[in-house]
């Protein structure tokens, strides 16, 4: 039997650094559900699919030739034989997976696909509907949540790394329209799940937050006694969130 790890939260509250910190330090995989979310948003556009049109874009995993694949831990999407990861995380790609991510028939192979990943491997899997609807069953389940002026905050420094005229205002405004679509959509809304414990990142780092996670996780007796954990590498004081 596998091991699992579920963590929900909304953008910006420093999930997915947790989430590889935390999979590093187990060395087990790394899985961003989201990628996957964004990976069919990414084909739309490379397609000229309108992303409005559910029909079509239901369609798109079984249209397009994906390739998932799992390389040292590590969670490779290629779309026509090449890796599109590194071309996931652009305004645009954010802005079509908030639309596309509600269809239905799209999240019924994103979950069925992120089950099949976690039934043959250790993972830390990463998104919004992990605990509640993908791994009900996991090992552990955790809610990485912070107030939206500090996820707005962190956000904003990570754009202007690429555009310096971007505005905190009109990430906060974005962040908010996202988490409402988030968290109102349908299938899968972003809720946590009663049995996932809260971890709170408004003032602390992602090392801070990911070592209490692995507390959590490693003083519980039903953890395999299997894992080691690498050394860790924190330096406080360190800028954490980012991609
Ligand atoms: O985590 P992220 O920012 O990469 O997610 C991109 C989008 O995909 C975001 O709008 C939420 C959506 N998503 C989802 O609906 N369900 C998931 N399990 C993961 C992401």
């Amino acid at each position: 039997m596998s091991f699992k790890i579920a963590i929900d939260g909304p953008a910006g509250a420093g999930k997915s650094t947790i989430a590889k910190m935390l999979a590093e330090d187990l060395n087990i995989l790394y899985l961003s559900t989201g990628e996957i979310y964004r990976s069919f948003a990414y084909g739309c556009k490379k397609f000229g699919i309108n992303p409005n049109n559910q029909a079509v874009v239901e369609c798109v995993p079984y249209m397009l030739k994906y390739d998932f694949q799992i390389n040292n831990n590590k969670f490779q999407i290629k779309l026509k034989n090449e890796i599109i990861n590194p071309y996931l995380h652009t305004k645009e790609i954010s802005q079509t997976t908030s639309v596309i991510a509600k269809y239905p028939k799209l999240r019924a192979y994103c979950k069925q696909l992120q089950k099949q990943i976690s039934d043959t491997n250790d993972v830390v899997m990463e998104g919004r509907d992990i605990g509640t609807v993908v791994l009900p069953d996991a090992d552990f389940k955790f809610f990485v949540d912070a107030d939206v002026h500090a996820r707005a905050y962190r956000r904003h420094c990570e754009l202007q790394k690429d555009n310096n005229s971007i505005t905190l205002e009109s990430v906060l405004t974005e962040m908010q329209i996202r988490d409402h679509l988030d968290r109102t959509r349908e299938i899968s809304p972003l809720v946590k799940s009663k049995d996932a414990y809260l971890i709170d990142t408004t003032s602390c780092s992602a090392r801070e937050a990911t070592d209490m996670i692995l507390e959590k996780v490693l003083t519980k007796k039903h953890l395999a006694p299997t894992y080691e954990t690498k050394p860790l590498t924190f330096k406080p004081g360190e800028l954490e969130f980012h991609r």
